[in-house]
C-alpha cells in the first residue's frame, strides 16, 4: 500500500491522522503512518509546547500542523490578532452569552477557574500565521495543512519555500478546484459523514469525483474510514491515502475524560447530527440537548464563524474537563463522525493501524479470491 505519496513524504503506509492530541500524533507516526496535530485550540505558547513535546518523542519520524484559516469570517482583514479577539468577543451578543450560560448551569456543569478562562481560539489568518510559523521552525514537521478554505496565497508560498508540502480540506469539489489553483500539493477530501466540518456530499460520491477533477494532485480520502474493508474502498477510487480522525478519540493514547469515552463507545452512526451550534458552520458531532437547543425556533440561532466558537469556547471546556459532572454529556462538545458506531473498545494507536492493515489485507485477498484469473 505504499503510494507515490507515501514515497514523497518517506512514510511507510498512507494512513494520516488528524488529532488534537500529541501523543497520539506521535503514536501513529511511530507506527509507520503519519500524524497531524490539529492546532485550532492553541494559542502560539501552547503550540509550541506541544511541538517541543512532539519533537522530543517522535525519534526520527514526521508529523504535520493543521490550522484552520476559514475562507471568509467576521473580523476578516485584521491583521492583529490581540486587537480581533477583543473585537470578536465584543460582539457577542448578551442573549447568546447568557443562553449558552444557562443551558451549562442547568445541566450542572462545573465553572472554570478564572485561571483557564483564557480564550485560544485560532480561526483566522492572523493567528493561523502564527502557527505556521511555529510549525516551520520544525525540522520535522512535513506538512501543512488548512482547514476551511484554501490558504492565503503568502503562506503557500512560505510554506513551499521551507520544502514543505501545504494541503487542504475539501467538502465540496469548488473546494478542491481552487486548492488546486492556489498551487496546494495535495486535497483532503472529506465526505459529509465525517466528523467535524463536513459538507453534504457523502464520500462514496465525493471521493472519486474529486480524484478526477484535481487530477493528478494526490487526494487523501476522509470521511467514514474505520477499518480496512472502508480503507480498500477508498484506494480502489484512486486516492494516494486515507485521513482519519473519529478513530483516534477513544484511542488509549487520546486526552479524553471516561464520560467522553462512554459517550462515543455507546453511540450508533444514527447519533450524529451536522449543527452550527458550536463552532458557527456545519460540524458533525454527537447529537444532544445542546445541539437541539439551538435549532429551535425560540432560542438565539448560532452565531458566524467564529464568533460561535468564541462564545462556545467557555463550554467547550468545561464539557470536556468535566465530562462525568451533573448532566455534562447532555450540552457536551463531541465531534464525531457516523464511524462512531464502528468505536466499541479503546485500543491503542500501535493496535488500531495493526488492526487497519490486517482488515485491508483480508478484504484484498477476498477481492481477489472473487475476480476470476485472466
Ligand atoms: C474531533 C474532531 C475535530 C476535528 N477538527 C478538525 C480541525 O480542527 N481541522 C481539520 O482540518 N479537520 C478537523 N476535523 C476533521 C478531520 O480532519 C477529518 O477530516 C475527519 O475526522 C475525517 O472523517 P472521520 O471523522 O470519519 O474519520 C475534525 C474531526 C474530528 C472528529
Amino acid at each position: 500500500m505504499q503510494t507515490e505519496f507515501c514515497k514523497q513524504l518517506g512514510i511507510e503506509v498512507p494512513i494520516f491522522a488528524f488529532t488534537h492530541c500529541r501523543d497520539v500524533v506521535v503514536a501513529v507516526s511511530k507506527a509507520g503512518g503519519i500524524g497531524v496535530l490539529g492546532a485550532v485550540g492553541y494559542s502560539p505558547a501552547q503550540l509550541k509546547e506541544e511541538l517541543d513535546w512532539i519533537d522530543a518523542h517522535i525519534g526520527d519520524h514526521i508529523y504535520g500542523v493543521d490550522t484552520a484559516i476559514p475562507q471568509k469570517y467576521e473580523g476578516m482583514g485584521e491583521t492583529d490578532p490581540e486587537k480581533l479577539v477583543a473585537m470578536l468577543q465584543a460582539a457577542i451578543p448578551e442573549q447568546h452569552r447568557k443562553f449558552a450560560a444557562k443551558l451549562l448551569a442547568d445541566h450542572g456543569v462545573p465553572e472554570l477557574p478564572d485561571a483557564d478562562k483564557e480564550v485560544t481560539l485560532s480561526f483566522s489568518e492572523a493567528q493561523g500565521q502564527l502557527q505556521v510559523d511555529e510549525a516551520l521552525t520544525r525540522p520535522k514537521c512535513r506538512m501543512i495543512v488548512n482547514a476551511l478554505g484554501t490558504p492565503p496565497a503568502d503562506i503557500v508560498e512560505q510554506v513551499h519555500a521551507s520544502g514543505r508540502l501545504i494541503g487542504a480540506l475539501a467538502g465540496r469539489l469548488k473546494h478542491g478546484i481552487n486548492h488546486k489553483a492556489a498551487g496546494l500539493d495535495f486535497i483532503v477530501c472529506q465526505g459529509s459523514e465525517g466528523g467535524g466540518h463536513a459538507g453534504e456530499v457523502t464520500s462514496m460520491v465525493l471521493w472519486p469525483q474529486m480524484v478526477d477533477t484535481v487530477a493528478p494532485l494526490p487526494v487523501l480520502a476522509a470521511g467514514g474510514i474505520g477499518n480496512g474493508r472502508q480503507i480498500l474502498a477508498a484506494m480502489s477510487m484512486g486516492v494516494a491515502g486515507v485521513w482519519m480522525g473519529s478513530m483516534w478519540l477513544n484511542a488509549t493514547e487520546a486526552a479524553a475524560e471516561p464520560a467522553q469515552r462512554e459517550s462515543y463507545l455507546k453511540a450508533s452512526s444514527e447519533d450524529t447530527v451536522r449543527s452550527r451550534a458550536w463552532t458557527g458552520k456545519t460540524a458533525r458531532m454527537l447529537k444532544n440537548e445542546w445541539t437541539e437547543a439551538w435549532e429551535r425556533a425560540d432560542t438565539p440561532d448560532p452565531l458566524p464563524m467564529p464568533l460561535q466558537g468564541y462564545l462556545t469556547f467557555d463550554a467547550v471546556r468545561r464539557t470536556h474537563l468535566y465530562a462525568g459532572s451533573g448532566e455534562c454529556q447532555k450540552v457536551a462538545f463531541n465531534p464525531v463522525g457516523q464511524v462512531v458506531g464502528q468505536i466499541n473498545e479503546s485500543e491503542s494507536c500501535r493496535d488500531i493501524m495493526y488492526r487497519l492493515l490486517n482488515e485491508y489485507a483480508d478484504a484484498l485477498e477476498h477481492v481477489q479470491s472473487i475476480t476470476p484469473a485472466e
